[in-house]
């Protein structure tokens, strides 16, 4: 299955470090990040997710849960999380599919087999509380993701998603956003961005950042 933005998140069943798991209940109408890496025990992976379990508050703030797949077993997982604790000085507190049966990894993608035959690439998926998938990434295996940047994204959709706004490029929590092209009523300009706008162009119009 090719999942695109926009499409529905699809649910599944599967074991995990702390047992079964229904996706849909683990996400609980919360916004969800499911990421997928090679394998236990290898270095890249072992700091990806220990810098995830540190931002945990992070995620919690924002009401999003984190899940992260490998096609280890469960006791792998379990006994790779005391590496990953001890090692990067944290507690990892998300499930890890075990996927071994590969049906998760198939259903989203996760396999490329021209990449890799048998093991995971590093995929990272964002969705909604309407689980509508809002961001797919895919990274090489020798490459950790940077997961503040998934902050950042979380932060920008949810800022989008209840004002008439965009975040332009490394745009960062408090900064100037840009407002929607479509939108162009003035009346309802002032009454969305009181404190007004800078037009350096027609099309690219600077607001500070809506509460
Ligand atoms: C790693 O996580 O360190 C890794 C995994 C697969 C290939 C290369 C590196």
């Amino acid at each position: 299955m090719t999942l695109r933005l926009g499409d529905i998140a699809p649910n599944f069943q599967q074991e995990s470090s702390v047992g079964h798991i229904d996706f849909y209940s683990f996400l609980d109408g919360h916004w969800g990040v499911l990421f997928s890496h090679p394998a236990d025990f290898t270095p890249v992976c072992t700091t990806e997710l220990g810098f995830t379990a540190k931002l945990s508050e992070e995620f919690n703030k924002r009401g999003v849960k984190a899940i992260a797949l490998s096609v280890d077993d469960v006791e792998s997982h379990k006994n790779w999380i005391q590496d990953i604790n001890e090692t990067q000085n944290t507690t990892v507190n998300f499930p890890i599919i075990a996927d071994k049966d590969r049906k998760v990894s198939e259903l989203y993608g996760f396999i490329h087999p021209n990449a890799s035959e048998t093991l995971t690439v590093r995929s990272l998926i964002i969705i909604d509380p309407n689980k509508k998938v809002r961001l797919i990434i895919t990274y090489p295996a020798s490459t950790g993701r940077n997961f503040n940047e998934i902050l950042r994204v979380i932060d920008s959709l949810q800022l989008t998603d209840h004002h008439k706004v965009a975040t332009p490029a490394n745009w960062q929590q408090g900064e100037d956003v840009v407002i929607v092209p479509s939108l162009k009523d003035e009346d309802e300009i002032k009454q969305r961005f009181p404190k007004g706008y800078k037009a350096i162009k027609p099309y690219l119009r600077l607001t500070p950042q809506p509460e």
